[in-house]
């Protein structure tokens, strides 16, 4: 049986991840991924280029449930291909197809191939269910890994997932970012890659030269001012606030407080890292909460919290 036309995207996730993971599936396909889903299925063809976890998506040519079918369905869609490129990518949690069967399945495709400089992109692969004939139109590029190795850091740094997570989340907000207490930069590293026109605020100087020096060494411009919230009056679409918690920056839970109420006229949408949950205290202040997950890091426990702001 030939599947309808729609499409499919595989993610790689570790479990520890899947708060993370299901923010991120929300942003992309208006959904959650469950606990053990490591594929999407939708019939929206959605870019998944700068996502953290969804590694590949393309068009479903052909699914079949046996390697006979699929073989056979393959011969009937007499399917042409132009300088392409077959690939056997990992599906989900199911391994790579083997070599031997990626010839078998060559031999029911037409048409030229082009390894090295390819014009179209094909995978075969399979999960525990299902054979899939693919046409690739998204995949992962985004520098997230590279990110994670800016040479500016400091112990309460963001990890590049979670500020890749929040990028995704806010990017459907506008163009205009805001990195409110910017620190080290992860954020505004994250927004530049996906080419927000982002303006990065701290308090401490030594932040705003953490985060002057990592745009330096990736090549991004933004905007960088050693500004307390409370003196910020431009408007942004989006913004977050990641919560100092640790040693070198310490938690000051009026200060939370007063920056949730500060910030709420300035964006239309926001994500918020927490040490605690702030739900009820952004509610009183008029935020409408979207979506909360709660991160456990082996030293930190964060809230993260999307909300829709106040901004008219
Ligand atoms: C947890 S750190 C942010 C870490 C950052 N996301 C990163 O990846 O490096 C919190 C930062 O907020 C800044 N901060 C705290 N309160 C602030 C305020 N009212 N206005 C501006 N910056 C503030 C601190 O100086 C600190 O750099």
């Amino acid at each position: 049986m030939t599947s309808p036309a729609k499409n499919i995207y595989f993610l790689k996730l570790q479990e520890f991840y899947l708060p993370l993971a299901e923010l991120e599936s929300q942003s992309f396909f208006g959904f959650e991924i469950s606990s053990d889903q490591r594929f999407v299925f939708s019939n929206e063809q959605v870019d998944i280029s700068d996502s953290a976890f969804f590694d590949w998506g393309g068009e479903i040519i052909i699914q079949e449930s046996n390697f006979e079918a699929y073989l056979e369905a393959l011969k009937n869609a007499q399917v042409q291909v132009c300088d392409a490129r077959i690939e056997t990518p990992s599906a989900g949690k199911h391994p790579k197809i083997k070599k031997d069967v990626l010839f078998e399945v060559l031999e029911y495709i037409e048409g030229t191939f082009n390894l090295s400089q390819p014009k179209e992109r094909y995978a075969i692969c399979r999960d525990h269910e299902n054979w899939y004939f693919v046409k690739i139109f998204t995949e992962k590029l985004n520098r997230m890994f590279e990110h994670s190795k800016k040479p500016a850091t400091f112990s309460s740094a963001l990890n590049s997932i979670s500020a890749r997570v929040a990028i995704n989340i806010l990017k459907s907000a506008g163009p205009e970012f805001l990195d409110c207490g910017c620190g080290s930069g992860s954020l505004t590293l994250e927004a530049c890659y996906s080419g927000l026109k982002t303006t990065a605020i701290d308090r401490s100087a030594q932040a705003i030269s953490m985060t002057s020096e990592n745009l330096k060494h990736f090549n991004y411009s933004a905007e960088v001012h050693n500004k307390e919230l409370k003196d910020w009056t431009s408007k942004h679409d989006s913004a977050v606030i990641d919560f100092p918690y640790g040693f070198s920056c310490t938690r000051d839970e009026e200060d939370e407080l007063q920056n949730l109420s500060l910030l709420f006229p300035l964006v239309y949408q926001s994500v918020f890292f927490s040490s605690t949950d702030l739900r009820p205290q952004m509610e009183a202040i008029g935020y409408q909460i979207v979506n909360h997950k709660v991160m456990k890091y082996p030293n930190v426990t964060r809230h993260i919290i999307h909300a829709i702001a106040g901004r008219t």
